[in-house]
């Protein structure tokens, strides 16, 4: 049985936290001894630029040479941050690889495809950042995924599409991937200080239940883009508050996945 797992990172809101959780969580699983790759399915490239930017191919060479019927070598691609988590960058090009994917025989398998070469195995999480949107791209990741992580940005907006996110899991499942799960909802940039911010992180909880992870991340601006700054993830870092956060929550990843 294939023992990598691997893991979409996703939610069609912009900006609750995506790339921030696919980069520190995989920190914190490489820092628990785990072999770590994440994957930046996005052309913001913010995931590429947080793991120390792109030099030479990209995600988009290899789908492109997958749609083209060729073989790649996947170590040509592969990149290593400083702090040991491998990555494979994005381009601005990924904005027309919808189209190659579409007339590829087997287009919602096309990334599974990928990732299904001996290459990948040797690792046991690969975290796929995706675009705020649920395109044949993301649909891709998902088909190729175990399991999804759901961040939600703290806040009375916190449940907008999740719902649709949920039914499209399900949907997936009956069709092009049943083995598909839901991991967690995870609670990003948490607030607690004001009596609203406690009555939504109750109302989250209620709707949500069991698929809320147990962990929440606290909203911690300087924290966090201390992180950027140094190109690193927060477990990576002294005194880094987030820390124990994103390691609990790589504790409840394992154990869930
Ligand atoms: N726990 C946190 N505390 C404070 N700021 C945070 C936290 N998590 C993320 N942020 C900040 O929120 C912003 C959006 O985060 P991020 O880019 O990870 O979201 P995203 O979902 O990937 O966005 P997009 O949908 O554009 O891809 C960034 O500026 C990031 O530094
Ligand atoms: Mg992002």
């Amino acid at each position: 049985m294939r023992k990598t797992k691997i893991i979409s990172i996703a939610n069609e809101k912009g900006g609750v936290g995506k790339t921030t959780t696919t980069h520190n969580l995989g920190s914190a699983l490489t820092q628990l001894g785990k072999r770590v790759l994440v994957i930046d399915l996005d052309k913001q490239c913010n995931l590429t630029t947080l793991c120390g930017g792109l030099t030479g191919k990209s995600i988009c060479d290899l789908i492109y040479e997958e749609c083209m019927g060729r073989s790649s070598t996947v170590s040509e691609v592969i990149r290593s941050s400083d702090n040991g988590l491998d990555y494979i960058g994005s381009s601005k090009m990924l904005d027309s690889i919808n189209a190659q994917i579409a007339c590829h025989a087997d287009s919602p398998y096309v990334l599974k495809r990928i990732l299904s070469s001996e290459e990948f195995t040797k690792y046991d999480y690969i975290l796929l950042d995706n675009k705020p949107a649920i395109d044949i791209l993301t649909q891709n990741a998902l088909n190729a995924s175990d399991g999804i992580i759901i961040p939600i940005e703290a806040g009375l907006f916190a449940f907008d599409g999740i719902d649709g996110l949920l039914a499209k899991v399900r949907s997936l499942n009956a069709t092009t991937n049943p083995r598909l799960k839901v991991i967690g909802i995870l609670y990003n940039k948490a607030e607690h200080i004001t009596e609203f911010g406690r009555a939504i992180d109750q109302a989250t909880k209620e709707n949500f239940g069991a698929a809320m992870f147990s962990t929440q991340i606290p909203y911690r601006k300087a924290q966090t883009e201390r992180a950027i700054s140094l190109g690193t993830g927060c477990v990576n870092i002294r005194n880094n508050t987030l820390a124990e956060a994103y390691l609990a929550l790589a504790g409840e990843v394992i154990k869930r996945s």
